[in-house]
């Protein structure tokens, strides 16, 4: 992390691979949300390169929203909404409707209660046939897909026992009851994979 603008190396080496995905599979205009956006640099990335959708950063963080904050106006975006704090956990979210969801990089680093929440929550903001767009490690079949996901895996334990990379089939198990369907999911770099939900309801 930098002092003038917190920096996450993994975000500014995912933002480009993750855009080529969210180009394919994000509405062509309207609102995205975007949960956890922790530094900024995707949605500023993401916001410039698709400049026909309007982006609603947000964090429960306050050191996050002011680092967003900062780097919103060193960019100078006109359809970057200013960040707003938003914790999955807590209802209502302080946004009404949005036609895309993404959450990257957030559910093996906190509680399993907050993926259920995120799920059960979304539902009732996301547009009908609205995109949930998830990345991140997972395990599949329960198991790791890498040995480097597993060492991440202990790693994150160790910082909070409630942390750790999520088995996909749990992560679907509670989409689908909350009515969103699995569309599909993509490979990515660094044995992260992209996921990608639809609203069904
Ligand atoms: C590893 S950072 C990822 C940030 C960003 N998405 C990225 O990929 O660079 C995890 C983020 O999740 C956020 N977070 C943790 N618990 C949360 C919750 N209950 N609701 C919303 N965000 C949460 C943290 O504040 C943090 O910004």
């Amino acid at each position: 992390m930098t002092q003038e603008l917190l920096h996450s190396p993994a975000t500014e080496r995912n933002k480009k691979p993750i855009l080529e995905v969210l180009r394919h599979v994000l509405p062509s205009a309207g609102l995205v949300l975007e949960v956890a956006s922790g530094t900024g640099q995707h949605v500023v990335h993401f916001a410039r390169e698709l400049p026909k959708l309007v982006w609603q950063p947000t964090d429960p963080d306050e050191g996050s929203r002011a680092a967003i904050v900062a780097r919103l106006r060193a960019a100078n975006l006109e359809n970057v909404k200013e960040p707003i704090s938003l914790d999955v956990l807590y209802t209502p979210w302080p946004v009404d409707r949005s036609d895309a969801i993404l959450c990257i990089n957030m559910i093996h680093i906190s509680p399993w209660a907050v993926t259920e929440a995120l799920f059960a929550n979304a539902k009732h903001v996301l547009s009908s046939t609205g995109v949930l767009y998830l990345y991140g490690p997972y395990r599949q079949s329960g198991r790791h897909t890498e040995a480097s996901n597993e060492s991440f895996d202990t790693s994150l334990r160790s910082r909070n026992s409630e942390w750790g990379v999520r088995n996909l089939e749990d992560v679907t198990r509670i989409a689908e009851a909350q009515g969103f369907v699995l569309e599909t999911t993509m490979d990515m770099p660094a044995n992260n994979l992209s996921v990608i939900f639809r609203n069904a309801l």
